[in-house]
């Protein structure tokens, strides 16, 4: 009865070269409720990206990346689901905001044809025109003064921070079960940032959606997330209500990064110190991670 909107058991990722297999996921378990806000911060190439892109199952279909585990998304079994059904779900009962707009946008069609095909996945048979005024009020939402220009435009005729806007507002615009925020908004300025955290806001409160929030902004994180999972190389090393694991951290690296803090919100990535030397000692493993070393 409580089950929780997405449940990931010891999840593994390795990407296979000429050279041999390169382990990238060692075993992560996560799990995310009904109108709960998550976050997943770790150094940078920690594994945050790919965990969000296997739950999206976009990694899947990567020749080279072998991947094993738990994937439960309502109760359903996500490692069974064809690549059809793995696109039916996204951009609808789950959408992402990514760390990179150019990997949501596609150059070749206007920002309107790929509002009007993402808003048909929820309503197939909405009109053209009034797919168009749907996504220019989403547009609004994220601060853009000319949705109509910015909707009859190609992405590479918009500038880095307006395509952030547009993919925001369209992943946003289903109202999404799950919406997963990769880093967003690092392009742009910091009351659209805020703009942007506000509606993720907003739509946990009217529609019980669960976040997994990506961020290396710990400010932003203290104040937007309910719980915090900590990824060191691939493994989740910390979990704990938002609070909590800032006032008392228990692992050696969420230690450092919690000392990095930046008092101010929109800061920039905090210089984490190496700990990787303590990690001979196995009673810092947290057990969500597998255990394996
Ligand atoms: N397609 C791929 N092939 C091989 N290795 C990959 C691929 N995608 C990611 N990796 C590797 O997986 C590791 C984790 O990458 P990931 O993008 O998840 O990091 P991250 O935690 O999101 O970092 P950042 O904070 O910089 O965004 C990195 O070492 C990266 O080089
Ligand atoms: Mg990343």
């Amino acid at each position: 009865m409580n089950q929780p909107t997405l449940n990931i058991e010891n999840l593994q990722l390795g990407f296979k070269s000429h050279v041999g297999m390169s382990k990238v996921l060692h075993g992560i378990s996560l799990n995310i409720r009904k109108g709960e806000r998550v976050a997943l911060v770790g150094e940078s190439g920690s594994g945050k990206s790919v965990t969000a892109r296997i739950i999206l199952g976009l990694l899947q279909t990567l020749p080279t990346a072998r991947i094993s585990g738990v994937l439960e998304f309502e109760g359903r079994d996500l490692t069974k689901l064809s690549a059809k059904q793995r696109h039916a779900l996204r951009g609808t009962e789950m959408s992402m905001i990514f760390q990179d707009p150019t990997s949501a946008l596609n150059p070749v069609y206007t920002i309107a044809v790929q509002f009007t095909e993402v808003l048909r996945r929820r309503q197939p048979k909405l009109k053209k025109l009034l797919a168009f005024e749907q996504a220019a009020a989403a547009l609004r939402q994220v601060a853009i003064d000319e949705p109509e220009r910015v909707l009859n435009s190609y992405s590479f005729q918009l500038s880095g921070g307006m395509n952030q806007r547009v993919m925001i507002a369209m992943a946003l615009i289903n109202n999404p079960t799950l919406l997963i925020a990769d880093e967003p908004g690092t392009a742009l300025d910091v009351s659209v940032q805020a703009q942007t955290l506000d509606l993720m806001h907003k739509l946990v409160q009217e529609h019980q959606t669960s976040v997994l929030f990506i961020s290396h902004n710990l400010g932003v994180v203290r104040d937007f997330a309910d719980r915090v999972y900590v990824i060191y190389k691939g493994r989740i090393v910390e979990e704990g209500a938002t609070q909590l694991l800032f006032s008392n951290p228990q692992h050696p690296y969420t230690q450092a990064l919690m000392s990095a803090v930046p008092r101010i919100t929109g800061g920039g990535i905090p210089n984490i110190p190496d700990v990787s030397d303590r990690y001979s000692d196995p009673a810092y493993i947290h057990p969500a991670s597998g255990g394996e070393l």
